[in-house]
């Protein structure tokens, strides 16, 4: 990575140039919302770890080449971006069926959403001792593990469920499976971080860009602000503190992975309003600026372009990109198929840019 100044804010007109990201945890969805969003991942990633939380869940190796080719025919002909494909844990996954999603080639990890946890989940796992046969299947093949790390036992208090999920889950499976890779996805507390820091290096984490950016108060203070309505639920100061020290560390336990998941308007502004934060129009804009506001730009390729290559045990992208300092105002909204999605910072500023 070149930077001509580490100064905490970089003067306007400043470029960087980084080894192309990559995201390791992105909703796209299906049909005409997946044409709509995908061409800003393509544009920024080489690759990205794609959810398989559709209705109905990307539960076999069959459904999700199936989606693998609906994600190539929204990409452009001459794009070299690379979907990486997952399948949907549940109860009754079959160590046959990790057998076979490995020999496909196009399956990279296995999804764990504990029933209930959030968007389409509803057919996640109520009982974890049911999937030992797949863990088991997929600790010998080396496929890691990507947890939702939520409890969902509706006396927990909301705040709390990752934590509770670190003490009541994830202690036990990576007791019972120490050289499975797991990725902690999108952590969101100092206690979640200090434990991926003290695992073994099966362990990982990603961290997004809203958890880096914003706590708590910017969804609940002056007004609520559905879209700044994500699950994990934004946490007190204190643990985004935690989370910037982590992802700035240069540890390389942490890696980018955006968890943008657009949902239409509608779906936002409700009285019941779903999950999610859509960032893919900027997601490497908004990395860069936690990290220059954390005076910590020598380590924001190491976060994006590396760690998370290393961990999945992929080679680094062989092209770069480069950010220009420059400020720009984001749509109010992007397309979205009949719909339109509200982007975060719609109105806003974003300081940086990434040049074509
Ligand atoms: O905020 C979220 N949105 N968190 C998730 O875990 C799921 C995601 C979605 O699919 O909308
Ligand atoms: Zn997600």
């Amino acid at each position: 990575m070149s930077i001509a100044s580490n100064k905490s804010s970089m003067p306007s007109g400043s470029e960087i140039q980084l080894i192309r990201p990559d995201d390791w945890h992105l909703h796209v969805r299906a049909g005409a919302g997946l044409k709509a969003v995908m061409p800003f991942t393509a544009r920024q990633c080489g690759r990205a770890i794609i959810m398989p939380n559709l209705t109905p869940p990307v539960i076999t190796t069959e459904l999700a080449s199936t989606y693998y080719q609906e994600i190539m025919q929204a990409l452009e002909p001459q794009s070299a971006f690379q979907p990486l494909m997952t399948l949907y844990l549940t109860n009754n996954t079959t160590a046959e069926e990790i057998q076979h999603a490995v020999d496909s080639g196009l399956v990279y990890a296995v999804k764990l959403y504990p029933a209930g946890a959030t968007t389409n989940s509803d057919a996640g796992v109520t009982d974890i001792k049911q999937c030992y046969p797949a863990l088991e299947k997929m600790q010998t093949l080396g496929l890691p593990l990507l947890v939702h790390g939520e409890v969902t036992d509706p006396a927990i208090d909301i705040f709390d469920r990752e934590k509770q999920f670190i003490e009541q889950r994830l202690t036990g499976i990576i007791h019972d499976f120490p050289e499975l890779k797991v990725v902690f996805e999108h952590i969101t507390t100092r206690d979640a971080a200090d434990f991926v820091r003290e695992s073994s290096d099966y362990i990982g984490a990603t961290i997004t860009a809203h958890h880096l950016l914003m706590n708590r108060n910017d969804m609940l203070v002056g007004g609520i602000k559905p879209h700044h309505y994500c699950l994990p639920v934004l946490k007190r100061e204190t643990h985004r503190q935690a989370l910037i020290a982590a992802a700035t560390s240069g540890n390389s336990k942490f890696f980018m992975g955006t968890d943008s998941a657009p949902h239409a308007r509608g779906k936002k502004e409700t009285t019941c309003g779903c999950a999610g934060m859509f960032t893919a129009f900027a997601a490497i804009e908004l990395y860069t600026e936690a990290f220059e506001n954390a005076d910590a730009l020598e380590h924001l390729e190491n976060f994006c372009s590396i760690h998370g290559a290393e961990f999945y045990g992929l080679p680094v992208n062989s092209d770069q990109i480069t950010l220009r300092k420059e400020s720009w105002t984001v749509p109010q909204s992007y397309p979205y198929g009949d719909d339109v999605v509200v982007p975060l910072r719609a109105g806003q500023t974003i300081y940086w840019k990434l040049i074509p």
